[in-house]
Protein backbone atom coordinates (compact mmCIF):
# COMPACT_ATOMS: atom_id res chain seq x y z
CA UNK A 1 0.00 0.00 0.00
CA UNK A 2 1.36 3.63 -0.92
CA UNK A 3 2.63 5.23 2.55
CA UNK A 4 2.47 9.53 1.93
CA UNK A 5 3.80 11.39 4.86
CA UNK A 6 0.34 11.89 6.85
CA UNK A 7 -0.30 8.22 6.51
CA UNK A 8 3.25 7.25 8.08
CA UNK A 9 2.85 10.26 10.67
CA UNK A 10 -0.64 8.92 11.26
CA UNK A 11 0.75 4.99 12.10
CA UNK A 12 3.70 6.09 14.18
CA UNK A 13 1.11 8.01 16.34
CA UNK A 14 -1.45 5.15 16.60
CA UNK A 15 0.44 2.55 18.20
CA UNK A 16 2.19 4.97 20.81
CA UNK A 17 -2.02 5.22 21.84
CA UNK A 18 -2.23 2.71 25.15
CA UNK A 19 -6.09 2.05 24.02
CA UNK A 20 -4.35 0.56 20.26
CA UNK A 21 -4.93 -3.48 20.48
CA UNK A 22 -2.94 -5.01 17.93
CA UNK A 23 -4.80 -8.07 18.56
CA UNK A 24 -8.34 -6.28 17.25
CA UNK A 25 -7.18 -4.19 14.59
CA UNK A 26 -5.11 -6.28 12.09
CA UNK A 27 -2.75 -3.99 10.50
CA UNK A 28 -3.86 -3.41 7.20
CA UNK A 29 -7.50 -2.41 8.53
CA UNK A 30 -5.83 0.15 10.35
CA UNK A 31 -3.97 1.33 7.30
CA UNK A 32 -7.17 1.27 5.03
CA UNK A 33 -8.75 3.24 7.80
CA UNK A 34 -5.95 5.85 7.90
CA UNK A 35 -6.18 6.46 4.55
CA UNK A 36 -9.53 6.87 4.23
CA UNK A 37 -9.66 9.51 7.19
CA UNK A 38 -6.76 11.52 5.72
CA UNK A 39 -8.74 11.84 1.87
CA UNK A 40 -11.74 12.61 4.18
CA UNK A 41 -10.04 15.19 6.10
CA UNK A 42 -7.70 16.49 3.89
CA UNK A 43 -10.07 18.89 1.79
CA UNK A 44 -12.42 19.50 4.36
CA UNK A 45 -11.61 23.72 4.24
CA UNK A 46 -13.09 26.49 6.77
CA UNK A 47 -16.37 28.08 6.97
CA UNK A 48 -17.52 31.49 5.32
CA UNK A 49 -20.00 32.44 8.19
CA UNK A 50 -21.51 35.10 6.57
CA UNK A 51 -23.76 32.91 4.39
CA UNK A 52 -25.23 31.50 7.39
CA UNK A 53 -27.59 32.80 9.79
CA UNK A 54 -29.81 32.00 12.28
CA UNK A 55 -33.28 33.79 12.36
CA UNK A 56 -33.52 34.92 15.71
CA UNK A 57 -33.23 38.61 17.40
CA UNK A 58 -31.01 36.72 20.25
CA UNK A 59 -28.66 34.94 18.59
CA UNK A 60 -25.24 36.83 18.53
CA UNK A 61 -22.95 35.85 15.96
CA UNK A 62 -19.49 35.54 16.52
CA UNK A 63 -17.44 38.62 14.92
CA UNK A 64 -14.42 36.48 14.36
CA UNK A 65 -13.98 33.91 11.83
CA UNK A 66 -12.57 31.23 13.31
CA UNK A 67 -11.35 27.41 11.97
CA UNK A 68 -13.71 25.05 14.01
CA UNK A 69 -15.58 27.67 15.03
CA UNK A 70 -19.18 25.67 16.09
CA UNK A 71 -22.08 28.42 15.62
CA UNK A 72 -23.77 26.28 12.76
CA UNK A 73 -24.27 23.64 15.59
CA UNK A 74 -25.02 26.10 18.40
CA UNK A 75 -28.40 24.26 18.43
CA UNK A 76 -27.27 20.75 18.47
CA UNK A 77 -24.97 21.85 21.20
CA UNK A 78 -27.07 24.18 23.60
CA UNK A 79 -29.71 21.82 23.71
CA UNK A 80 -27.32 19.09 25.26
CA UNK A 81 -26.78 21.96 28.25
CA UNK A 82 -28.75 21.72 31.47
CA UNK A 83 -30.82 24.82 31.64
CA UNK A 84 -29.16 25.52 35.64
CA UNK A 85 -25.59 25.85 36.14
CA UNK A 86 -23.76 27.78 38.80
CA UNK A 87 -21.05 28.39 36.63
CA UNK A 88 -20.54 28.05 32.62
CA UNK A 89 -16.90 27.21 31.67
CA UNK A 90 -15.14 27.31 28.44
CA UNK A 91 -11.69 26.71 27.76
CA UNK A 92 -11.12 26.90 24.03
CA UNK A 93 -13.58 29.67 23.45
CA UNK A 94 -12.22 31.04 19.96
CA UNK A 95 -14.92 32.87 17.98
CA UNK A 96 -17.09 32.22 21.04
CA UNK A 97 -19.80 30.78 19.06
CA UNK A 98 -21.71 29.05 22.21
CA UNK A 99 -20.36 31.47 25.27
CA UNK A 100 -21.87 34.65 23.18
CA UNK A 101 -25.48 32.33 23.00
CA UNK A 102 -25.49 30.88 26.44
CA UNK A 103 -27.19 32.69 30.02
CA UNK A 104 -25.67 31.49 33.09
CA UNK A 105 -24.98 33.46 36.11
CA UNK A 106 -21.03 33.28 35.85
CA UNK A 107 -19.52 32.66 32.38
CA UNK A 108 -15.67 32.13 32.04
CA UNK A 109 -13.76 31.75 29.06
CA UNK A 110 -10.71 31.19 28.16
CA UNK A 111 -8.25 30.03 25.15
CA UNK A 112 -4.45 30.08 25.11
CA UNK A 113 -4.16 32.24 21.66
CA UNK A 114 -2.97 35.58 24.40
CA UNK A 115 -3.70 37.54 20.60
CA UNK A 116 -7.49 36.26 20.85
CA UNK A 117 -7.36 37.27 24.19
CA UNK A 118 -6.27 40.73 24.26
CA UNK A 119 -9.51 41.02 21.59
CA UNK A 120 -12.12 40.33 24.14
CA UNK A 121 -9.88 41.73 26.57
CA UNK A 122 -10.06 45.58 24.17
CA UNK A 123 -13.81 44.94 23.51
CA UNK A 124 -14.69 44.23 27.20
CA UNK A 125 -12.45 47.46 28.31
CA UNK A 126 -13.25 49.86 25.87
CA UNK A 127 -16.79 48.51 23.58
CA UNK A 128 -17.43 51.21 20.92
CA UNK A 129 -13.83 53.17 21.53
CA UNK A 130 -12.21 50.16 20.28
CA UNK A 131 -14.99 49.07 17.45
CA UNK A 132 -14.91 52.52 15.75
CA UNK A 133 -10.67 51.77 15.93
CA UNK A 134 -11.17 48.58 14.38
CA UNK A 135 -13.05 50.11 11.57
CA UNK A 136 -10.87 52.56 10.90
CA UNK A 137 -8.33 50.38 8.81
CA UNK A 138 -10.71 48.55 6.68
CA UNK A 139 -10.54 50.63 3.57
CA UNK A 140 -10.02 50.04 -0.01
CA UNK A 141 -6.30 51.21 0.36
CA UNK A 142 -5.52 48.59 3.14
CA UNK A 143 -6.97 45.70 0.72
CA UNK A 144 -3.71 45.42 -1.24
CA UNK A 145 -0.93 42.83 -0.95
CA UNK A 146 1.09 45.48 -0.28
CA UNK A 147 -0.62 47.28 2.75
CA UNK A 148 -1.43 43.81 3.94
CA UNK A 149 1.78 42.56 4.37
CA UNK A 150 2.84 45.57 5.83
CA UNK A 151 -0.17 45.77 8.70
CA UNK A 152 0.86 41.81 9.57
CA UNK A 153 4.47 43.25 9.79
CA UNK A 154 3.23 45.86 12.22
CA UNK A 155 1.57 43.70 13.89
CA UNK A 156 4.35 40.99 14.29
CA UNK A 157 6.64 43.57 15.37
CA UNK A 158 4.10 45.71 17.69
CA UNK A 159 4.60 45.43 21.42
CA UNK A 160 1.27 47.57 21.70
CA UNK A 161 -1.52 45.24 23.04
CA UNK A 162 -4.18 47.82 22.05
CA UNK A 163 -3.20 48.39 18.64
CA UNK A 164 -2.10 44.84 17.81
CA UNK A 165 -5.57 43.80 19.11
CA UNK A 166 -6.64 46.53 16.08
CA UNK A 167 -4.78 44.92 13.56
CA UNK A 168 -5.99 41.50 14.56
CA UNK A 169 -9.74 42.24 13.35
CA UNK A 170 -8.33 43.53 10.01
CA UNK A 171 -6.02 40.50 9.45
CA UNK A 172 -8.77 38.26 10.44
CA UNK A 173 -11.19 39.18 8.07
CA UNK A 174 -8.00 40.15 4.99
CA UNK A 175 -5.99 36.78 5.61
CA UNK A 176 -6.82 33.48 3.71
CA UNK A 177 -10.17 32.09 5.09
CA UNK A 178 -9.46 33.76 8.37
CA UNK A 179 -6.97 31.29 9.21
CA UNK A 180 -4.93 32.31 12.50
CA UNK A 181 -1.61 30.72 11.99
CA UNK A 182 1.53 31.19 13.80
CA UNK A 183 4.89 30.03 12.60
CA UNK A 184 7.54 28.21 14.72
CA UNK A 185 8.96 32.07 15.83
CA UNK A 186 5.32 32.68 16.75
CA UNK A 187 4.71 35.07 13.90
CA UNK A 188 1.18 35.49 12.23
CA UNK A 189 1.86 33.77 8.89
CA UNK A 190 -1.49 33.05 6.87
CA UNK A 191 -1.52 35.19 3.60
CA UNK A 192 -3.69 37.09 2.31
CA UNK A 193 -7.39 36.05 1.38
CA UNK A 194 -9.30 37.45 -1.80
CA UNK A 195 -11.76 39.45 -1.02
CA UNK A 196 -13.20 42.06 -3.05
CA UNK A 197 -14.56 44.11 -0.04
CA UNK A 198 -13.34 42.54 3.21
CA UNK A 199 -16.89 42.64 6.07
CA UNK A 200 -16.10 44.62 9.06
CA UNK A 201 -17.77 42.91 11.66
CA UNK A 202 -19.87 46.11 13.27
CA UNK A 203 -23.01 44.98 14.07
CA UNK A 204 -21.52 41.12 15.14
CA UNK A 205 -19.09 43.48 17.75
CA UNK A 206 -21.75 45.46 18.83
CA UNK A 207 -23.45 43.01 19.73
CA UNK A 208 -20.96 40.70 21.51
CA UNK A 209 -20.31 43.75 23.83
CA UNK A 210 -23.57 42.92 26.15
CA UNK A 211 -22.15 39.54 26.78
CA UNK A 212 -18.49 40.02 26.56
CA UNK A 213 -19.25 42.64 29.76
CA UNK A 214 -20.35 39.83 31.80
CA UNK A 215 -16.93 37.20 30.78
CA UNK A 216 -14.31 36.80 33.08
CA UNK A 217 -11.50 35.90 30.60
CA UNK A 218 -8.58 33.91 30.91
CA UNK A 219 -5.36 33.21 28.87
CA UNK A 220 -4.32 29.77 30.23
CA UNK A 221 -4.04 26.21 29.37
CA UNK A 222 -7.25 24.41 29.38
CA UNK A 223 -6.28 22.31 31.88
CA UNK A 224 -6.13 25.09 34.82
CA UNK A 225 -10.02 26.26 33.64
CA UNK A 226 -11.51 22.85 33.56
CA UNK A 227 -9.66 21.85 37.03
CA UNK A 228 -11.56 24.99 38.67
CA UNK A 229 -14.98 23.32 37.91
CA UNK A 230 -17.03 22.39 40.83
CA UNK A 231 -20.84 20.65 41.72
CA UNK A 232 -23.63 21.99 39.56
CA UNK A 233 -21.19 23.78 36.69
CA UNK A 234 -21.12 23.30 32.84
CA UNK A 235 -17.84 22.76 31.11
CA UNK A 236 -18.10 22.96 27.40
CA UNK A 237 -14.89 22.04 25.18
CA UNK A 238 -14.08 22.39 21.90
CA UNK A 239 -10.31 21.38 21.39
CA UNK A 240 -8.74 21.33 18.17
CA UNK A 241 -9.86 18.21 16.29
CA UNK A 242 -8.47 14.89 16.86
CA UNK A 243 -5.42 14.90 14.25
CA UNK A 244 -5.74 12.73 11.70
CA UNK A 245 -2.21 13.52 10.05
CA UNK A 246 -0.19 16.12 9.94
CA UNK A 247 -1.00 18.08 6.55
CA UNK A 248 -5.09 17.03 6.93
CA UNK A 249 -4.98 18.52 10.73
CA UNK A 250 -5.42 22.20 11.57
CA UNK A 251 -3.90 22.73 15.60
CA UNK A 252 -1.91 25.91 14.68
CA UNK A 253 -4.24 29.06 16.77
CA UNK A 254 -0.80 29.25 18.63
CA UNK A 255 2.94 27.97 18.28
CA UNK A 256 2.05 25.24 20.93
CA UNK A 257 0.65 22.19 19.35
CA UNK A 258 -2.16 20.06 20.62
CA UNK A 259 -1.32 16.62 20.47
CA UNK A 260 -2.93 13.07 20.64
CA UNK A 261 -1.68 12.97 23.94
CA UNK A 262 -3.67 16.53 24.86
CA UNK A 263 -6.44 15.07 23.30
CA UNK A 264 -6.54 11.81 25.82
CA UNK A 265 -5.43 14.28 29.23
CA UNK A 266 -8.17 16.67 28.24
CA UNK A 267 -11.27 13.50 28.13
CA UNK A 268 -9.07 12.45 31.55
CA UNK A 269 -9.73 16.16 32.97
CA UNK A 270 -13.33 16.26 32.15
CA UNK A 271 -13.62 12.59 33.83
CA UNK A 272 -12.31 14.10 36.80
CA UNK A 273 -14.16 16.88 36.83
CA UNK A 274 -16.96 14.84 36.51
CA UNK A 275 -16.03 12.76 39.56
CA UNK A 276 -16.31 16.58 41.65
CA UNK A 277 -19.90 17.25 40.44
CA UNK A 278 -19.51 19.13 36.88
CA UNK A 279 -20.94 18.55 33.98
CA UNK A 280 -18.58 18.50 30.67
CA UNK A 281 -19.33 18.38 27.11
CA UNK A 282 -16.62 17.79 24.34
CA UNK A 283 -17.06 18.43 20.71
CA UNK A 284 -14.93 16.48 18.21
CA UNK A 285 -14.46 15.03 14.95
CA UNK A 286 -17.18 11.55 14.96
CA UNK A 287 -14.13 8.80 13.95
CA UNK A 288 -12.76 5.51 15.39
CA UNK A 289 -10.19 7.41 17.44
CA UNK A 290 -12.63 9.59 19.68
CA UNK A 291 -15.23 7.66 20.19
CA UNK A 292 -12.35 5.30 22.14
CA UNK A 293 -11.51 7.96 24.13
CA UNK A 294 -13.93 9.11 24.93
CA UNK A 295 -16.65 6.05 25.11
CA UNK A 296 -14.08 3.06 25.91
CA UNK A 297 -11.39 5.18 27.96
CA UNK A 298 -12.92 7.17 29.94
CA UNK A 299 -16.84 6.65 29.98
CA UNK A 300 -18.49 9.61 28.47
CA UNK A 301 -21.76 9.09 26.66
CA UNK A 302 -21.25 10.13 23.16
CA UNK A 303 -23.94 12.05 20.14
CA UNK A 304 -23.21 11.99 16.45
CA UNK A 305 -24.54 14.58 14.37
CA UNK A 306 -24.08 15.82 10.67
CA UNK A 307 -22.15 19.16 9.82
CA UNK A 308 -22.73 20.63 6.53
CA UNK A 309 -18.90 21.96 5.40
CA UNK A 310 -17.08 23.57 3.05
CA UNK A 311 -15.02 21.60 0.54
CA UNK A 312 -11.51 22.45 -0.59
CA UNK A 313 -12.07 26.53 -1.68
CA UNK A 314 -15.01 26.05 -3.58
CA UNK A 315 -18.20 27.40 -1.61
CA UNK A 316 -20.26 25.61 -3.87
CA UNK A 317 -19.10 22.49 -2.81
CA UNK A 318 -20.52 20.90 0.71
CA UNK A 319 -20.38 17.73 2.44
CA UNK A 320 -21.68 16.24 5.47
CA UNK A 321 -19.34 15.57 7.96
CA UNK A 322 -19.54 13.66 11.52
CA UNK A 323 -19.20 15.57 14.57
CA UNK A 324 -19.96 14.45 18.08
CA UNK A 325 -20.30 15.47 21.50
CA UNK A 326 -19.24 13.45 24.72
CA UNK A 327 -20.60 13.93 27.43
CA UNK A 328 -19.46 13.42 31.00
CA UNK A 329 -22.05 13.35 33.65
CA UNK A 330 -21.73 14.57 37.52
CA UNK A 331 -20.78 11.65 39.68
CA UNK A 332 -22.31 12.94 42.52
C1 LIG B 1 -11.95 24.57 17.52
S1 LIG B 1 -11.35 26.08 18.17
C2 LIG B 1 -12.69 26.64 19.18
C3 LIG B 1 -13.76 27.24 18.33
C4 LIG B 1 -14.91 27.84 19.12
N1 LIG B 1 -15.72 26.85 19.76
C5 LIG B 1 -15.80 28.66 18.18
O1 LIG B 1 -16.93 28.30 17.96
O2 LIG B 1 -15.28 29.64 17.64
C6 LIG B 1 -10.16 25.52 19.32
C7 LIG B 1 -9.53 26.62 20.17
O3 LIG B 1 -8.68 26.01 21.14
C8 LIG B 1 -7.60 26.88 21.42
N2 LIG B 1 -6.54 26.08 22.07
C9 LIG B 1 -5.65 25.23 21.48
N3 LIG B 1 -4.88 24.65 22.43
C10 LIG B 1 -5.30 25.12 23.64
C11 LIG B 1 -4.92 24.89 24.99
N4 LIG B 1 -3.92 24.04 25.29
N5 LIG B 1 -5.58 25.52 25.98
C12 LIG B 1 -6.58 26.40 25.68
N6 LIG B 1 -6.98 26.68 24.43
C13 LIG B 1 -6.36 26.04 23.42
C14 LIG B 1 -7.26 27.45 20.06
O4 LIG B 1 -6.55 28.67 20.17
C15 LIG B 1 -8.64 27.61 19.42
O5 LIG B 1 -9.13 28.91 19.59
Amino acid sequence: MFHNKSTTFMLKNIYKLPFFNREHCKKNIIENDIQKFIEEEIFVEYDELEEYSINDDKTVKPFLKWAGGKFKSLNDIKNLFPKNGKTYLEPFVGAGSIALNVDYEKIIVNDINSDLIQVYLCLQKDGIKFINECKKIFTKENNTRESYKKIKDEFNTSKDIYRKAVLFIYLNRHCFNGLCRYNRKGEFNTPIGKYGNPYFPESQMFSAIEKIEKFEIKNEDYKNIIDMAMEGDIVYCDPPYIPLSESAYFDAYSKEKFTLKNQIELAESASMAAERGAIVLISNHCNWYSRQIYTEMYGGKVKMFDVSRTISSNIEQRKAVKELIATFSPKK
